[in-house]
């Protein structure tokens, strides 16, 4: 059945916030084992593609676009989780070429061998090629049935292309790549905000947009967003001195890099850390009670342990 046919759930108010982030996790992932719906699916880059989105991602940015949709009770439209899988596959993608030999030179993701150990370089290339085509695939929809939305739906694509531009991830994963030993703070809360804050903003902004939000609650979100980015990226460099069995990636790969944890030690991290999480909830206190969902999941991002 083509996913906009798809009726999501409508969550009854007395459900608890744990239950719901479970279940939108589960409906997420139940949509991603469909991908690609494509009929050349079963070419080798079609089952790179398949191995990947099947591996046990904590699918932050898809439930980010849900929650914040759910702020203005539209977390169960089609047009939503079709942008939660448009920047999870985004995402899925950026991840697939950060392991690569030229890039991080990763063996393990997400506990499982990573995408181009098992299929090789090329396919594993192709599939984050084809994922990112999929994520525009996704995002648009059955275009015919969404003529009157176009307007949205343009203005929603735009923040979706920008978010892997060079002034998003790429650019951003360009400048990490570069061997810069006098980087100061700055200079690397720009790279963070850059490769990791992008999709995290665009995923409350493509809410915001389909939503109708106000430029306050837009302005709001996005601020919650950056924090929450910046803060994201400071948390998965200290876990990157973890045994590699708690996060599920190899271990100490950054050790030669600037990081804020170099530049900061690991304590003032883990303070600066706590910091933004709580400047990011700052920002979600005057949207009131509908903030609900993506405050739940706000702590949950806060407290991983991978
Ligand atoms: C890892 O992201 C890459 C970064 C941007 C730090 P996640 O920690 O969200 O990875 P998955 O999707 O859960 O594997
Ligand atoms: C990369 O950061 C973030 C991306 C945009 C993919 P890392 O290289 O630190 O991510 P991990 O630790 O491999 O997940
Ligand atoms: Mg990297
Ligand atoms: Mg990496
Ligand atoms: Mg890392």
């Amino acid at each position: 059945m083509p996913l906009d046919k798809m009726k999501r759930v409508v969550f009854p108010k007395e459900w608890s916030l744990q239950v719901y982030l479970e279940q939108s996790k589960r409906e997420v992932e139940a949509r991603l084992s469909q991908l690609p719906l494509l009929s050349s699916r079963h070419t080798p880059a079609g089952e790179a593609m398949r191995y990947a989105l099947a591996t046990p991602g904590k699918r932050f940015r898809a439930l980010m676009v849900i929650a914040t949709a759910d702020i203005f009770e539209k977390g169960s439209d089609a047009v939503v989780m079709g942008a939660a899988l448009a920047v999870e596959s985004i995402h899925l993608a950026s991840l697939i070429l950060d392991d690569l030999p030229c890039m991080d030179d990763a063996s393990l993701r997400r506990g499982q061998p990573t995408l181009h150990t098992r299929v090789g370089e090329a396919d594993a290339i192709l599939a984050a090629m084809a994922l990112v085509a999929e994520a525009h695939h996704q995002l648009r929809g059955d275009l015919a049935q969404r003529r009157s939305e176009m307007k949205k739906l343009n203005r929603m694509s735009q923040v979706l292309t920008h978010a892997y531009s060079l002034d998003g991830l790429s650019g951003g994963q360009s400048d990490d790549l570069q061997d810069r030993p006098d980087l100061d703070l700055a200079a690397l809360e720009l790279i963070h905000a850059k490769k990791t804050g992008t999709l995290f903003t665009a995923s409350v902004e493509l809410a915001c947009i389909w939503c109708g939000a106000r430029a306050r609650e837009q302005e709001q979100l996005v601020s919650y967003a950056k924090n929450l980015g910046l803060a994201f990226q400071i948390k998965d460099d200290l876990l990157d001195r973890e045994d590699s069995k708690q996060t599920g990636k190899d271990s100490a790969k950054d050790t030669h890099k600037t990081t804020f944890v170099s530049l900061l030690g690991a304590k003032a991290c883990h303070e600066l850390y706590s910091e933004l999480m709580e400047a990011a909830l700052a920002q979600l206190k005057p949207l009131g009670d509908g903030a609900r969902h993506i405050r739940e999941l706000t702590h949950a991002i806060w407290h991983r342990l991978n």
